[in-house]
Formats: C-alpha cells, structure tokens, sequence
C-alpha cells in the first residue's frame, strides 16, 4: 500500500505470469470511497490494509467501473467486512451484480451524473463497449483533488507498477491511452472528446504506472 496522492492510497497485486499489475484505491475521505475491488484473491489480501487505514470509520462506497473480475470480483469478500457499503455502477454492471446475488446496495449511476459527498464529487463519464456485449461503462473522475480514475486506459503490462508515477501532459497520456483498441471509431472519437475536456492533474491508472499531469 502506498500513499500516491493527497488522501490517494494505491493498492496492488500483480497477476502472475503476465505480471500484470491490479490497482486499487482508497479515497480517504470524510466517506471512504474504495475504487475497484480487484479480485476475490486480491481483495482478500488487501481488505487487512484497507482496515488499517480506516480504522473505525466504515467504508462508504465502491465504484465500479464495469462488470469484470479485476473491477469487483472480490466485492462479496469487501462487503462481508462493510456490509453497508453502496456499489456505485452502470445499470449493466447493477443487473449482473444484482443476477449473481451479490449485493442489493446499488447505486446506478450514467455518464454526466455526479456522485457528491461533503469533500468529493465525482464526474460520471461513458466507457464505451467496456461492459459485456458491448454495452457502455462508466468511468469516474474526482473533481476537488483532480483525480482522474482510469480502469483499464493508460494500461501497461510486463512489470510491476504498484507505487509509480511518470509524467506527461494531458495530451500526450491520451495518445498512448489505448483508445484506439476501442472497435468502433465513432465509439474512440466521443471518448476521445470527453477525455479531452477532462483535464485532471492526476490519473490513477487501473493497471499500469499513475500520471502526474504536468
Ligand atoms: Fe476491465
Ligand atoms: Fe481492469
């Protein structure tokens, strides 16, 4: 676990063989908001830390970026510690967490809605096709520290990332955001526009090194 920006605390657990690094984040605060889960075997590792951190207080949301192990597959092992805690999701992800019986404590959220506390708002923005079948995700960016969360963009395999952070400009981490896996080319192009305007001063990678935006 390490402290990688103000209230911004990275946690990581690095898929053998691909050594592919899983992040997740603690946003410490005055209601602890966990983003992404990773999976069971993860959460499991990393759920003594997260208790650490908080001590008494509860965790208070899970935002979850779309329907996939490495994004909440070990929110059952987080919720057996935090039974109250609310999973922020797409409908997709809302009617696959609510088909396995995994929680009933969902809140739905779409691109351009908000998720605001005394300290923190979030900004809803659409993942195109990050949802099985190709329906659309969400991702999230925290408006009063600039923090902008990143699933499965700006992704980098082959070593282990936990702690790390380069530097780029906006422009230039958008251009090798991977954007363009994205199939279908009006999908890339209204990304690339609401990623555009975002302008954060931090993104914390789902996978590969953070961003400090210069
Ligand atoms: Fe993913
Ligand atoms: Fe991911």
């Amino acid at each position: 676990m390490t402290q990688i920006y103000p209230n911004l605390y990275q946690f990581t657990y690095v898929m053998e063989p691909i050594k592919l690094s899983m992040h997740q984040y603690l946003l410490d605060a005055e209601e602890p908001v966990l983003i992404q889960t990773g999976a069971a075997q993860q959460a499991q590792a990393t759920l003594p830390q997260l208790k650490q951190l908080l001590g008494d207080r509860l965790l208070k949301y899970i935002l979850i970026s779309h329907f996939e192990s490495d994004e909440c597959g070990g929110l059952s092992v987080v919720l057996k510690e935090y039974p109250n805690a609310v999973a922020v999701c797409s409908e997709t992800t809302a009617r696959q967490l609510l088909g396995f019986g995994i929680t009933q404590n969902i809140e739905v959220k779409k691109p351009g809605d908000t998720l605001k506390s005394s300290d923190f708002e979030f900004d809803i923005i659409a993942y195109p096709s990050a949802e099985m079948h190709m329906w659309e995700g969400i991702l999230f960016k925290e408006k009063c520290r600039g923090i902008f969360f990143s699933s499965d963009f700006m992704f980098s395999v082959g070593e282990n990332t936990h702690g790390q952070v380069m530097e780029n400009s906006w422009e230039e981490a958008l251009k090798i955001s991977g954007i363009d896996r994205i199939p279908i080319p009006e999908m890339q192009k209204r990304l690339m526009e609401d990623l555009g305007s975002l302008s954060p001063s931090f993104v914390a990678s789902g996978h590969g090194r953070c961003i400090k935006v210069i």
